[in-house]
């Protein structure tokens, strides 16, 4: 169940590039990035706002008061994605990978391109229920997505991805320029009835 002080927003992309700096300082606290990598990371992000079927959503601390009418408080959490396609960096990346096992990637697919909530909201049930809204309305077939590879799969992404049941397409994936495994997830859509908002 999400806290009380805490709201679910859908982001148009106009949004989310309104709220970038906000999204990123989010994202490198949750991964535990120095802070330059909101930098390195704007101009990527700015790119996948305009990339077709793109959609996401944000967690904001509610407000406390509403003496001059309503007002968000910080931004807590983002998550987004968008249609994957050939031409794509990450998809040109995990067809590689793919291809040395004869395989290749599904025809209709969204990514889940970024899934953030800052330390001090996570656990609370805002991961899941982001990530919940975000799928239920997208209309591809699959969601597919990477995450760093962590002994035992411990820790909340790959907890919160199994329990949705997220399954490998590929383990200890290298993506160019990034030294540390990979593992690319995917499961089909729609998410069952049985995993609806706790
Ligand atoms: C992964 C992440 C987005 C999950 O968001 P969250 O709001 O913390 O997660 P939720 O509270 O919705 O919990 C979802 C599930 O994740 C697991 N989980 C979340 N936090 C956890 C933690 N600290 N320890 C263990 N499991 C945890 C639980 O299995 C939980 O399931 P439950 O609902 O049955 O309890 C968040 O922890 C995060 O931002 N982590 C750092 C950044 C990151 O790894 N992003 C993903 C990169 S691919």
């Amino acid at each position: 169940m999400v806290r009380m002080d805490t709201v679910i927003t859908r982001l148009d992309a106009a949004d989310f590039r309104d709220r970038l700096p906000e999204a990123l300082g989010v994202y490198v606290e949750a991964m535990g990035y120095p802070p330059q990598v909101i930098r390195t990371r704007a101009a990527a992000w700015l790119e996948h706002s305009r990339r077709v079927g793109w959609s996401g959503y944000a967690a904001f601390e509610a407000p406390r008061r509403r003496l001059f009418g309503p007002t968000t408080g910080p931004l807590v959490a983002i998550c987004y994605g968008y249609h994957g396609s050939r031409g794509q960096w990450w998809y040109g990346q995990v067809a590689e990978g793919l291809r040395a096992r004869g395989l290749e990637l599904p025809g209709d697919y969204v990514e889940l391109t970024e899934l953030h909530v800052s330390p001090a909201h996570q656990g609370n049930g805002i991961g899941r229920e982001m990530l919940r809204r975000f799928l239920a309305e997208r209309p591809e077939g699959t969601v597919m997505l990477s995450t760093p590879e962590v002994e035992d799969e411990d820790n909340g992404a790959w907890k919160l991805y199994r329990s949705l049941g997220f399954g490998d397409v590929l383990r200890d994936h290298r993506f160019d320029g990034d030294a540390r495994p990979f593992a690319v997830l995917s499961r089909p859509l729609p998410l069952d009835d049985g995993e609806a908002p706790r």
